[in-house]
């Protein structure tokens, strides 16, 4: 009983930052995203009779704390659902930069709920693996499928699902994954509980259901100078919202403007590139393939900037033939 999966992160484009159900992890708005490649999280689950407890290790060291909570707690879901009882061996690499602001919970969330599923003999679809993999990180439930996504709320577990909008192929956007040292302080679980005490928080909710809609008309016309406007709304809202609650979070980092700086003049220049920002330092730069050399060699340049990692539009989550152990 051992499978092995892959997943990508994603990019939020409309940001999620609030929870309605804690326990089901259904998520205060509706949200979208672009999966990101070649970047991923691949993980190999194994159930057997060998094991006398979970034991998980995430690039090379054994999972501890919240994060070995966190998974232990998904694979019971999963042995809940299969009617298995054994424990399992969970081994997981990630090759990119980890807690600095790019989904590394997201793609490993992902990968654990389908290699998990698949390990325990659970022959599930797409819609119920989004479903699976929102409950152990809410933004998983968007690396299940691939390209554009939209993650409806719902109104119960049932009917909270990413789904595709646009293939990979459908829109040849380019996304820099622009990384700052900075590690992120605060998690987004906490940050999303405090987010409620910012006077900001109720303004930008009233606004979701119009992005959703503008970043699906976005979409349908292959309008990266659109898609990357909403994004770059959304995340000042959401640093906003951030940095108004009640203790205030600052995520960004000297660097993280000077990275949006360089993108506002790159932009009056005529070179179309949109930044957006998670819960961290780091910043995704959308462009055209035409300028994704020349816009990374300049956000190379400025100071503070560890890396730029060029990235396509993804696709979802797979099971791959080769086990990490
Ligand atoms: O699902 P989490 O706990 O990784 O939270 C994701 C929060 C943001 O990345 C800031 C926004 C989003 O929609 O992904």
């Amino acid at each position: 009983m051992k499978a092995t999966a892959m997943a990508h992160p994603n990019s939020a484009i409309v940001k999620y930052w609030g929870k309605s159900d804690e326990e089901l992890g259904l998520p205060l708005n509706s949200s979208a995203s672009v999966t990101i490649a070649p970047y991923c999280t691949r993980t190999t689950v194994e159930f057997s009779k060998a094991y006398a407890k979970d034991e998980a290790f995430v690039d090379n060291e054994k999972a501890s704390g919240e994060t070995e909570v966190r998974i232990v707690k998904h694979l019971d879901r999963i042995r809940k659902l299969a009617g298995v009882s054994l424990r399992a061996r969970v081994v997981s690499l990630n090759d990119f930069p980890l807690g600095c602001g790019f989904g590394s919970s997201a793609s490993g969330f992902a990968a654990l709920t389908l290699a998990a599923s698949r390990a325990s003999e659970l022959d599930l679809r797409e819609r119920e693996l989004s479903i699976l993999a929102r409950q152990g990180s809410g933004s998983a439930c968007r690396s299940i499928p691939g390209g554009f996504v939209i993650w409806r709320k719902g109104e119960r577990s049932e009917d909270s699902y990413a789904q595709s909008i646009a293939e990979p192929g459908d829109i040849d956007m380019r996304i820099l994954m622009v990384s700052v040292g900075k590690r992120k302080e605060i998690s987004s679980a906490r940050g999303m509980t405090l987010a409620k005490t910012s006077p900001l928080m109720e303004a930008w909710l009233a606004q979701k259901d119009e992005r959703i809609s503008s970043l699906t008309k976005a979409v349908r016309q292959k309008s990266i100078g659109e898609i990357g406007s909403i994004s770059e709304a959304e995340s000042l809202c959401l640093h906003a919202i951030c940095m108004t609650s009640n203790p205030p979070i600052i995520y960004w980092a000297p660097t993280t403007l000077r990275i949006m700086r360089e993108v506002l003049i790159m932009r009056e220049e005529g070179i179309e590139a949109y930044f957006s920002v998670d819960a961290g330092a780091s910043v995704y730069v959308y462009t055209h393939p035409e300028h994704e050399i020349g816009v990374s060699t300049r956000l190379r340049e400025i100071e503070g900037v560890e890396r730029v990692l060029r990235c396509k539009v993804g696709s979802g989550a797979r099971i791959v033939g080769k086990h990490l152990f």
